[in-house]
């Protein structure tokens, strides 16, 4: 293993090469724990829109590593296993079909993913600097990979997963309105460190004054909502006896009042602040919020909802890869953050998800923002 300082600039600083192989081992061995507890060879998996079949995904996260990492691209040598493309292409594969393929058995569908990791940990241990790029970008994929492993889980009812969360908790201080003075902002990614495509690139833009809520919407702060408008619950909600329970995978757990609102669908958001005479931020006034570090909740609670429809930034190019952002502008709506179940490798002010306004799978809630005067 090269010890030669050699790294590329990541979120937060430098990415060394040997940090970079521990943490692609630390993640495969998470992608494999967080299914670890139940029968995947037995595991019926419904065929819906936001699930894949378990070991298709794992699989996918193999292939997707040594793609970019040790076959540069799918330019360079074939694959360790000789299906791997008709059957793990994300670009290729529709997504029904995935139900339907003939896969290997399951102990050689392992196998490929213990392959695929050695492969590219010697891969690392050689590659030119400029492509340690693609080191970090499988990482993150397979971080992004194993949130929605999480979501999986929570989305069919399955058991809680054998590894750390913490599940985000009330915050016990005081709760108001932040003013921030707007003024010329530099929204977005630059510079030398890694960032997806979506992010670049940084460009000049004028934000107006504006008001944000120092906290995220609870989860009291919903029942209230729900109580005095009679709109319907959100989907993993409900009502026992005149008390709310919100479901947590297989078992129903009591609210709680002061922690954030999670599982909250776009509409649930957006209709929330209608309700309360506010509205939701643009993520230009999130990302402004961020940067002036004064917010409470900001990462590693709940993913937060904004009103900015997913659209590219100016002079966007796509990254190497290409389906990563480009096939979801103008559908999606954009959620900044982190969640509890985001790698806080993952987290920081600049990073876009997007989510199809409908989804309630995803750990989302919202914060709020002043109507103004
Ligand atoms: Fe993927």
């Amino acid at each position: 293993m090269h010890t030669t300082g050699l790294a590329v600039e990541t979120m937060g600083g430098l990415y060394e090469r040997d940090a970079l192989a521990r943490d692609l081992r630390e993640a495969r061995a998470r992608s494999l724990a967080i299914y670890s507890h139940l029968d995947l060879e037995t595991l019926r998996v419904p065929c819906l829109p936001i699930v894949n079949p378990p070991l298709w995904e794992l699989s996918h996260i193999a292939w997707f590593q040594e793609w970019w990492c040790v076959r540069a691209g799918g330019q360079g040598r074939e694959s360790i296993l000789a299906s791997a493309d008709e059957l793990f292409n994300s670009s290729t594969v529709p997504h029904d079909k995935r139900w339907h393929l003939d896969y290997p058995p399951p102990a050689e569908l392992f196998g490929y993913m213990a392959d695929s990791l050695e492969a590219t940990l010697k891969a690392l241990e050689r590659a030119a600097e400029e492509d340690l790029y693609f080191f970090q970008l499988a990482l993150f994929h397979e971080d992004m990979h194993d949130e929605a492993l999480l979501m999986t889980l929570q989305a069919l009812k399955l058991p809680e997963p054998p590894v750390e969360l913490k599940l985000p908790a009330a915050t016990q201080n005081l709760r108001c309105d932040i003013r921030f003075d707007g003024g010329a902002f530099v929204q977005g990614s630059r510079g030398r460190k890694f960032a997806f495509d979506n992010e670049l690139e940084a460009h000049e833009v004028h934000v107006e004054p504006f008001s944000m809520a120092s906290h995220l919407v609870t989860q009291g702060e919903f029942a209230a909502y729900i109580g005095d408008s009679g709109v319907e619950a959100p989907r993993h909600w409900r009502n026992m006896d005149g008390r709310w329970q919100v479901r947590r995978h297989d078992r129903w757990i009591a609210l709680d009042a002061q922690a954030p609102m999670m599982h909250a669908s776009f509409a649930d958001a957006r209709d929330y602040c209608r309700w309360n005479h506010r509205r939701l931020p643009t993520e230009c006034e999130w990302e402004f919020a961020a940067n002036a570090g004064v917010l409470s909740e900001m990462f590693g609670h709940v993913w937060q909802w904004t009103s900015s429809i997913f659209a590219p930034y100016p002079g966007f190019r796509p990254g190497p890869y290409a389906d990563y952002s480009e096939p979801w502008f103008h559908t999606h709506y954009v959620l900044r953050g982190s969640s509890f179940a985001t790698r806080p490798r993952l987290s920081h002010n600049r990073y876009r998800n997007f989510y199809m306004p409908e989804r309630s799978d995803p750990f989302a809630g919202f914060r709020t923002c002043a109507l103004e005067r």
